[in-house]
């Protein structure tokens, strides 16, 4: 089957989930991107701006997200961009529930894309894909080689934004997916 209609099927899972919508705000947002990416992005959960539209990353943090993406050469609509909880919390933070939850979601999605490199940006995708936690600001820039996918740790891109020399650390990560993206 077509990785975009198997896509487009777990999308529709998700918009009719009785679990995502509890407690939650707005719109689901179940990601975007090319059904055949190499690369996938993994942030948090929607903000307001992508609750009110559907789609992920178009808030502040989201624009700053894709203009690295820009700089280091990646155009945004050759690789999928998501997160592992599916709708904005009323709460703000999703917790371990909903990372639990939503990753039922990702990891389908996960499966069909069946990516080469999948960027975890921040603690909540970490959780989310790799059911650990792992301290982000220790780690950050590290690559795990697990089942022919390589997972890179960097931060989520609203934290590069609200701290500087979190986003130096951060650009500096993005300049290793470059490389990395050179080899495959
Ligand atoms: N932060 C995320 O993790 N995802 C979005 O879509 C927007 C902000």
């Amino acid at each position: 089957l077509n990785k975009k209609i198997e896509l487009d099927e777990v999308a529709k899972e998700i918009k009719k989930c009785p679990i995502c919508i509890k407690d939650k705000i707005g719109k689901p947002v179940p990601g975007e991107g090319n059904p055949n990416a190499k690369i996938v992005f993994i942030g948090e959960a929607p903000g307001k701006e992508e609750a009110k539209t559907g789609r992920p990353f178009i808030g502040r943090s989201g624009k700053f997200f894709r203009s690295l993406l820009k700089e280091i050469g990646i155009n945004e609509k050759e690789v999928f961009i998501t997160s592992p909880v599916k709708y904005l919390p009323k709460r703000g933070t999703p917790n371990v529930s909903d990372i639990l939850h939503g990753r039922t979601h990702l990891i389908k999605q996960l499966y069909v894309i069946n990516p080469e490199i999948i960027v975890l940006m921040g603690n909540v995708a970490v959780r989310g894909v790799l059911e650990k936690s792992i301290p982000v600001y220790n780690k950050h820039g590290k690559v795990i080689d697990k089942e022919d996918k390589k997972y890179l740790i960097t931060f989520h891109p609203a934290a590069a934004l609200r701290f500087p020399k979190i986003r130096i650390l951060f650009k500096e990560d993005f300049q290793k997916l470059k490389k990395m993206i050179g080899g495959i």
